[in-house]
């Protein structure tokens, strides 16, 4: 091993998959992760350069049920809720404040001594480092809430810019105002002048010293990509991992440009209903099946936007109250089904601390988690009348096919040929919600569907021998490369130099089976591995010698027997040469 990649990933997978992570940090080679990561390097080249949010995130944002009365009590409780419930161990981690923690009089928002929001002492009188403090003792992340430019009353107080000579009147054009929610009167920034950046950079740097790992800037439209830029920046010289999210309804000519400063964008206006009863539509229900029906459209147009990095933001998941949250339980699970497809965050706007078994139930589905969390959006492929299939190929060959009948009376039938799928039959096919085998199944499926209703199956084709890629696996003591040529995937492990480093695959497979093992060896001795399946040794050493250079990559096989479930196939260095570099592990 001569050097170390830069690796967003494992960043990223803190911040965004931690349920999933195994103790190096980087993904766990469970089927959920397997597929994901080998997408990452294609696209990194155009994706926001943090290189946070390797997948979508997932948590809970105030805006949906607490929406306009947020306080530190139902932060922590809801906070509190998302570690007991079990779904922060399904990666559920953000927990995410929105608008209304702010303080506005009659000019608008009142700021601090440097001209930043100040945050409401009534709601939260502990402030919100010490909220950010408890969402952390609780292995979760904190997110927070801004809007684009400068307070009117930073401006008539001419507040400094913190650690700079400039004032607020020097860098506000106070003939334009920014769209703002709550307490409006947000002038623009005039981003010529250096004090703007000084400014923005201020006002994250208050955030990262809280804590702060999510924000959501709000009011983002094609206007404003000066300021995203500005928050952009902002956000990476405080040298915090600090995911950053767009919102709402931006505009799609631009996706490039939100894609390359950001973490994820919202699609479409709000997916709330504000039809409730409480002031201004607040409280239940928070959400209706044509806010939700109404999404299939976007999360198709955008799907080729969306990739490691950089997702569609569909809005809130509402999931979690029952019926009582306006949709019935075959649209909730529609709701999952479709937001796991599109690959887009889910950031719950539920009432944790009622959540009800059955939507409990659906949001630690581990099988929809892993579709949401294996970096691919979905396709659209038909769309007809209520009827409509989506489709994606992950990583490892595996086709995830998801069915809707979206009216809302009648059922439907709703149906799709391999083909249309992209692949040749037959395939293994698995009911993603159920877990259920349904077979082999030839060449095509269908399914009857009530309004509302979905199907979603993962499709095996039999034809494709599933490989499992070495960069995907757990690494100890060793490094993702791509120096050599000749790999597959997205590149290959060089394990370190040293008596027990592995890599360890975990692969859901049964049976006696073939392991065939790539690697390559550009030295002249061998380089011998240990293998375990499930930690019981099996046969000697396998001696992987020389190949002759190391772009010559070369099959080594054994026989193995696989238990039901997830099995651990380890691959570990017994000399201090290390094993080979390690390129994937294929099971016939
Ligand atoms: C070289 C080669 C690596 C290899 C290493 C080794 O550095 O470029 O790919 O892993 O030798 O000897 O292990």
């Amino acid at each position: 091993m001569k050097w170390r990649k830069a690796c967003s990933v494992a960043g990223a997978t803190v911040l965004g998959f931690t349920g999933l992570v195994a103790a190096g940090g980087r993904p766990a080679a469970s089927a959920t992760a397997a597929s994901a990561v080998s997408a990452v390097s294609a696209v990194s080249a155009v994706t926001s350069d943090n290189g946070l949010s390797i997948r979508p995130a997932m948590g809970w944002s105030s805006w949906s049920f607490v929406r306009r009365w947020p306080d530190e009590a139902k932060m922590r409780a809801q906070a509190d809720a998302l570690v007991s419930s079990g779904l922060a161990a399904k990666g559920y981690v953000y927990v995410n404040l929105d608008d209304f923690y702010q303080r506005c009089d009659s000019n608008g928002f009142m700021v601090d001594d440097h001209g930043r929001w100040a945050v409401d002492p009534a709601k939260f009188p502990s402030g919100i480092k010490a909220l950010a403090d408890h969402v952390h003792a609780k292995g979760l992340k904190f997110g927070f809430y801004v809007t684009p430019g400068i307070a009117r009353n930073a401006v008539l107080r001419n507040t400094p810019v913190e650690g700079t000579s400039y004032r607020a009147q020097d860098i506000a054009d106070t003939s334009q105002t920014h769209k703002n929610y709550n307490c409006k009167n947000m002038y623009r920034l005039r981003h010529s002048h250096p004090g703007a950046q000084a400014f923005i950079n201020s006002w994250a740097n208050q955030m990262a010293s809280w804590g702060v790992d999510y924000l959501k800037i709000d009011g983002v439209d094609a206007t404003t990509i000066a300021d995203v830029e500005a928050w952009d920046r902002a956000l990476r010289q405080t040298g915090r991992p600090i995911n950053f999210a767009l919102s709402n309804n931006l505009p799609i000519a631009q996706a490039a440009t939100w894609r390359r400063l950001a973490n994820s964008w919202r699609t479409q206006g709000d997916v709330e209903c504000y039809c409730g009863p409480g002031p201004n539509g607040s409280g239940f229900p928070l959400t209706n099946w044509a806010r939700i029906s109404g999404r299939f459209g976007s999360a198709a147009n955008w799907q080729p936007h969306a990739g490691p990095g950089g997702w569609n933001d569909l809005d809130s998941l509402q999931i979690g109250n029952g019926d009582q949250i306006g949709i019935n339980a075959d649209q909730r699970r529609s709701h999952m089904t479709l937001w796991a497809m599109a690959a887009t965050p889910l950031l719950l706007g539920s009432d944790l601390t009622a959540l009800t078994p059955t939507d409990l139930a659906m949001l630690t589905n581990d099988r929809l988690i892993a579709v949401n969390q294996d970096g691919v959006a979905a396709q659209r492929i038909v769309s007809s009348g209520v009827n409509q299939v989506w489709r994606k190929r992950e990583a490892n060959g595996d086709y995830v096919i998801a069915l809707f009948n979206t009216g809302t009376s009648g059922d439907s039938t709703v149906g799709v040929t391999w083909s249309q799928a992209g692949f040749g039959g037959p395939a293994q096919v698995t009911n993603l919600w159920s877990g259920a085998s349904e077979g082999t199944v030839a060449s095509s499926y269908s399914a009857t569907l009530r309004p509302g209703e979905t199907r979603l199956i993962r499709a095996r084709p039999a034809s494709a021998t599933p490989r499992h890629e070495a960069e995907n696996a757990t690494i100890s003591q060793g490094v993702v490369e791509s120096n050599h040529a000749g790999y597959s995937g997205t590149g290959f492990v060089n394990g370190d130099n040293v008596v027990g480093s592995y890599v360890e695959f975990a692969v859901r497979e049964s049976g006696p089976r073939t392991l065939t093992i790539r690697y390559a060896n550009g030295t002249t001795a061998g380089r011998p591995m240990s293998l375990t399946v499930n930690g019981a040794a099996v046969g000697s050493a396998l001696p992987f010698g020389s190949t002759g250079a190391w772009t010559s990559w070369a099959d080594a096989t054994a026989p193995i027997t696989l238990a039901a479930g997830t099995n651990t196939i380890r691959l570990t260095g017994t000399t201090a040469t290390g094993g080979p570099n390690l390129d994937r592990i294929t099971l016939s």
